[in-house]
């Protein structure tokens, strides 16, 4: 049927192939989660092998100690699609019942069509409408806050959001400052607007700092230029990117809280974007709480970009440490620069 969307201006239509409870706010309610790793571990040792590096370098100043990296035969997609079925199956859902897929990726595989088109055909969601958002190591908790807003206006029942990339395809492997610190894989959940899911978040973005963490795309390059396109690889102010994080996180955490008015110790775990143990363990102290809050898996993954926040949450709820009514804080935060949190009632 068609919805008209009231708007200060002329009316707009959309067409709604759900049947929405018209006036009635959701919220949005995650009902299964999945993720997917690539089999093959690449550990410090391992890297020590091809650059200048060593385990004894690494693990103190980030907490990593071995990743995931894909095999050249797949890809963010194929993570994506099995992350993707997994949260499917979880949830109990038929994958036509999905009205939208939304995947959040700094590393798709093509340039078009995106990977949330090929997810859809992989996972058989004939009737879910299919985009990708680009928002670096936010990118999963940026992708859960639009799909809730779509089920949360009534617009759409059931979604799918996934955060999946392959970093090590955009890292220079020559590069020990920033090769070490990635990883490849994929997190999804399956959301459905329902009585108690998300009760706040947050999102900003500061575009002036966008040279503090930066992956070039390609360089132009036609018949004008003269020159052949050429692909960049991925540069990082560590220490800039320290900074920003262990002030800006907190802060909205903070503002996330207030906003709903959730105290901080109600929170059961702050799931946030794995990036490097001592942020975490700053970001913790900050806000004065203890590191039993702050569940890390980044010691078997490094940094896995936008997929670290639904892998982390789909371990938490398959190892069983989710139980109704715990209150959950996601936040991601990186390049753009940007960040993002969401609240959550399991
Ligand atoms: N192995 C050995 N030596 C290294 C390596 C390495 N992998 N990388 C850098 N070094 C060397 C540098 O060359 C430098 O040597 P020099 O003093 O002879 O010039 C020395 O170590 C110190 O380099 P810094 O870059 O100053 O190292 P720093 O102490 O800042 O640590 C780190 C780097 C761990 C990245 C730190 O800045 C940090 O924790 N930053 C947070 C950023 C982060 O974690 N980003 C993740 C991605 S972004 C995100 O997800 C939001």
């Amino acid at each position: 049927y068609q919805r008209q969307v009231k708007t200060t201006g002329f009316p707009i239509y959309l067409d709604v192939c759900i049947t929405a409870r018209m006036g009635e706010i959701m919220t949005t309610r995650i009902i299964g989660t999945g993720s997917a790793v690539p089999k093959q571990v690449v550990t410090n040792d391992d890297l020590a092998k091809i650059v200048d590096t060593s385990d004894e370098w690494i693990r103190p100043r980030t907490g990593i100690r071995e990743r995931r990296i894909a095999a050249a035969e797949s890809g963010t997609t194929d993570l994506a699609a099995e992350a993707a079925r997994m949260a499917i199956e979880q949830s109990g859902i038929k994958p036509e019942e999905l009205d939208i897929i939304v995947l959040a990726t700094s590393s798709g595989d093509c340039c078009f069509p995106n990977g949330a088109c090929e997810v859809q055909a992989a996972v058989g969601a004939v009737n879910a409408v299919a985009f990708d958002i680009s928002a670096a190591c936010s990118g999963f908790v940026f992708a859960l806050n639009t799909v809730h807003s779509f089920l949360s206006a009534g617009i759409y029942r059931t979604g799918l959001v996934i955060g999946a990339d392959t970093l090590s395809k955009l890292v220079d492997w020559n590069d020990r400052s920033t090769c070490v610190l990635f990883g490849d894989g994929a997190g999804a959940a399956v959301v459905r607007a329902e009585g108690t899911g998300v009760i706040g978040l947050t999102m900003g973005a500061d575009g002036t700092k966008g040279d503090v963490l930066k992956c070039g795309g390609r360089t132009t390059g036609n018949f004008l230029t003269g020159k052949k396109p050429e692909l960049g690889y991925m540069s990082m102010d560590g220490q800039e990117v320290f900074r920003f994080a262990v002030k800006t996180v907190p802060e909205a955490i903070k503002k996330t809280l207030a906003g709903s008015g959730t105290e901080l110790e109600e929170i059961k775990y702050f799931i946030l974007h794995q990036s490097n143990y001592r942020i975490s363990e700053s970001i913790a102290k900050r806000l004065k709480l203890p590191m039993d809050k702050f569940p890390a898996n980044l010691e078997r993954y490094g940094n896995t970009s936008g997929a670290s926040v639904p892998i982390l949450l789909d371990e938490l709820n398959r190892e069983g440490k989710l139980k109704p009514g715990d209150k959950l804080l996601l936040a991601g935060f990186g390049a753009g620069l940007t960040w993002g949190t969401t609240l959550l009632e399991w």
